[in-house]
């Protein structure tokens, strides 16, 4: 099978490196990064320009197209690729919504009875300084479009809840700001990978969103993540399945505009039970480099018969009963503004002690890697527990080095001493 995968993040990085491990497939990648281009061929195609990303696919005469980040879904790039006869694991630029718009993926879930926070969507400041007083601190605030993850604010201050809120209303045109409930509980990150009917649930993951060790600075895109969660009730995933994956597809599908590829559900387990935070319309970074990690089946039948609306045929999913975990690195400066260019040294050192180092913000420069984007590589290691995979990865990271870089000390500590309580 010749498969394209669409992306250049660590995400696309752990799907390329997975995909090659089944027998009989050939990986291609566009635009990919330097360390991408070390296990695949890289094409420079802009993955938001559908034109580009269908005129690639028939020059390679893949056999699948695997779409990674939103953009490309928001911007219709499957549905394009779909009408030129591509099997194309991402949803339509109709279905992905459900990330593109936290209004709409709202009114998707009250249609659908899906538990989720009380929110009001506000377009006016009287407005939001009526939701702000409903809902009492903590304040949760939200931009109503496309922010990679940034576009949330979670704060006790009702100035800065105001300040955000105003920014998101007046930061473009029909601009729009979703004020809900503050859900209290540990997040989890479940992926369902679906064929718009058929929903199969992949191992739960946690992010680590903050910056900073013990959750404080602002939120990021992720910083680290592991799986499996020791601490989850056991009937997590049976349970999630069926009062939310499920009754999604379901829904999307009703309306004629069916969900295929990856759902991801952003869970609070709170004291009343499961609550959804936020749907994503494709795989989570960081959470894939450690789901797939574990994952035994091979991704490329999982991801084909997905596209190919097959899932109903597909044997039960494996998996590693060993613990993954990730720690992302990141530039001086980040999320709030990146510092660019410096060299990054001990990649083929630190894999060598036994973990996979995927690239996100790396570019080459001369002879040198440097960094090039706010994160900066995703470090993967494997335990037998997670206190195992969390020594190997951590060691691994102390041997990559470039200046003003940082991460997370903390990824999968509490869940490794069984801190975690319901
Ligand atoms: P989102 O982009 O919606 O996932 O939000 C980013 C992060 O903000 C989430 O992972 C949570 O940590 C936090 N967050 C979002 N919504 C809520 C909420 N209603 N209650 C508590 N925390 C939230
Ligand atoms: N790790 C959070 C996300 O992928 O949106």
């Amino acid at each position: 099978m010749e498969i394209l995968v669409i992306g250049q993040g660590a995400r696309e990085h752990a799907i390329v490196r997975s995909l090659l491990k089944d027998p009989g497939v050939n990986v291609y990648c566009a635009p990919g990064n330097p360390g991408i281009s070390q296990d695949a061929p890289i094409h420079a195609v802009d993955p938001n320009n559908s034109d580009s990303v269908v005129a690639l696919a028939r020059e390679l005469n893949v056999n699948l197209v695997v779409i990674g980040p939103e953009a490309p879904l928001v911007a219709g790039v499957a549905d394009a690729l779909r009408e030129a006869g591509f099997a194309t694991f991402g949803p339509s630029k109709a279905a992905a919504q459900l990330e593109g718009s936290k209004a709409f993926a709202k009114e998707i879930m009250n249609a659908a009875n899906v538990p989720t926070a009380k929110a009001h969507l506000c377009t006016t400041s009287e407005q939001v300084e009526t939701a702000l007083a409903d809902f009492g601190s903590p304040y949760v605030v939200k931009d109503d479009g496309l922010a990679a993850g940034k576009g949330v604010v979670v704060t006790n201050d009702h100035d800065e809840a105001f300040t955000h809120a105003m920014a998101c209303i007046n930061g473009r045109a029909g601009g729009a700001v979703v004020i809900e409930e503050f859900l209290d509980g540990p997040e989890v990150s479940l992926f369902g990978v679906t064929d718009g009917h058929v929903i199969v649930p992949l191992s739960p993951a946690q992010d680590f969103k903050r910056v900073g060790d013990e959750d404080e600075g602002p939120n990021t895109g992720g910083m680290g993540a592991y799986t499996p969660l020791p601490w989850a009730p056991e009937n997590l995933v049976q349970e999630v399945h069926a009062s939310v994956l499920q009754p999604m597809i379901d829904e999307m599908a009703k309306r004629g505009t069916p969900f295929a590829g990856l759902l991801y559900a952003g869970l609070a387990l709170t004291k009343n039970g499961v609550r959804v935070i936020e749907f994503n319309a494709r795989f989570g970074d960081p959470e894939t480099q450690v789901v797939l990690a574990r994952l035994q089946s091979p991704l490329s039948e999982l991801l084909y018969a997905a596209a190919t609306e097959q899932l109903a045929e597909l044997a039960p999913l494996e998996w590693n009963p060993d613990s993954a975990i990730t720690v992302v690195l990141a530039a001086q400066g980040y999320p709030e503004s990146p510092v660019l260019g410096a060299p990054i040294s001990g990649i083929a050192e630190a894999e060598a002690h036994g973990v996979d180092v995927y690239h996100a913000g790396t570019a080459n420069s001369g002879d040198d890697l440097v960094v090039s984007g706010g994160r900066v590589l995703s470090v993967t290691a494997m335990g037998s527990d997670l206190a195992q995979a969390r020594l190997t990865a951590y060691q691994a990271v102390e041997i990559i080095e470039f200046t003003g870089g940082h991460h997370r000390t903390d990824i999968a500590k509490k869940a490794a001493q069984g801190e975690i309580q319901l």
